[in-house]
């Protein structure tokens, strides 16, 4: 069991929260037009910028990840959406900008595919696209898409807006996003930065900016350049979730302190532990390199019930997923991704194992 007596969890969100950072969501709020208010966002603007290798402009919202997807394609898309989609994630990002109303299409690869950089190279260079979106780590899937090989790709395009879901990557993973050229990264915290959902945090480039100013009907919440105008005063456009600030001001020191290099190996290591125990019982499901780094799907060869297991774990005090969706029954997914630590792994496997021959 959990430090809160509650199941710990090593699902890919919201993932485990450590106890240092719950007792931060306690601090007192300020009042967000404020002094000390505009402290503490510089404070984490400056953190945030070099988890995520930039210099452009970071925006705190107070939303899940999804808000931001409608955000990103609101500011940008005047022409034609290419929404590559792998999984649920990816294609509920099409979804969102198909309701925003906006003009899109899905590109579709197999589950358990990754997005390569000769497919989106074909769809770009048809010329009907002016922004494209990009699902780095599906998590329905556990596959983690060749970032760097389509950044690569996108410099053919500088005209076309390279948005990118980090959800289930951002913080875990190297990412250098002004290296990247990327345009709008964003996810939301309850993934790899280990905080209790509500709260989201994108990166926008300038030339974000200079599009979303030719945009029509983005709606006020979501619009960049209000949210613009508020960041050049330290603060956000309405009432935020202090408390989030607080747990992230207290996440990025303890992320600082184990070092950045540091954690992205703790991260690479365990996704190799917990690989390597799924091919010794059974399979993995993505294609061959490139499976996640911060969850890992387990393909079900050998036909267990999967909520049996998930049902025995959960009474030891440990929460697995199953399948997302068609791939229920099929697959289950172990995150490990956040503030979960080697010994962590290492306990959960072999509970796992254990479970698995009480069920044999
Ligand atoms: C890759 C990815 N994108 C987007 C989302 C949606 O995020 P949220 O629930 O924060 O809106 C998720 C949720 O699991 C996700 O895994």
């Amino acid at each position: 069991m959990n430090i809160t007596g509650k199941p710990k969890l090593f699902i890919p969100g919201p993932t485990h929260v450590d106890e240092e950072i719950l007792n931060a969501f306690t601090e007192y709020p300020v009042g967000h037009r404020t002094a000390s208010f505009s402290e503490l966002y510089d404070n984490l603007v400056s953190g945030i910028q070099k988890v995520l290798f930039t210099d452009n402009t970071i925006y705190l919202c107070t939303c899940t990840a999804t808000g931001l997807w409608e955000a990103a394609v609101r500011n940008t898309v005047r022409k034609r959406c290419a929404n590559f989609v792998c999984g649920a994630f990816s294609s509920r990002w099409h979804d969102s900008t198909v309701m925003c109303g906006l003009p899109a299409d899905a590109i579709h690869v197999e589950l358990g595919e990754a997005i390569k950089p000769e497919l989106v190279d074909n769809t770009l260079a048809t010329g009907k696209y002016d922004v494209m979106t990009y699902v780095h780590n599906e998590t329905s899937t556990g596959v983690m898409n060749p970032l760097g090989e389509i950044a690569e790709i996108m410099k053919k395009y500088p005209d076309v807006m390279f948005l990118v879901d980090m959800v289930s990557s951002m913080s875990s993973v190297k990412i250098e996003v002004d290296e990247l050229g990327i345009d709008v990264a964003l996810a939301s915290v309850q993934k790899g930065w280990a905080l209790p959902p509500g709260f989201s945090i994108c990166s926008v480039s300038n030339k974000t900016l200079d599009i979303s100013a030719k945009c029509d009907n983005k709606g006020l919440y979501f619009d960049f350049l209000v949210l613009d105008k508020y960041a050049k005063r330290s603060q956000t456009p309405s009432t935020p979730s202090i408390p989030h600030m607080y747990g992230l001001k207290r996440q990025l020191e303890r992320i600082f302190a184990e070092g950045l290099k540091n954690r992205f190996q703790r991260h690479s290591d365990l996704a190799d532990l917990v690989r390597a125990w799924a091919l010794d019982r059974m399979g993995l499901f993505p294609e061959l390199g490139y499976e996640s780094a911060t969850l890992t799907c387990v393909e079900n060869t050998k036909g267990i019930d999967i909520t049996d297991f998930q049902d025995r774990l959960l009474h030891k005090g440990y929460m697995i997923s199953g399948g997302y969706g068609p791939l229920k029954g099929k697959t289950f997914r172990i995150s490990h991704m956040g503030d979960i630590m080697l010994t962590d792994i290492e306990e959960l496997l072999s509970v796992m194992d254990e479970t698995l021959n009480e069920m044999n």
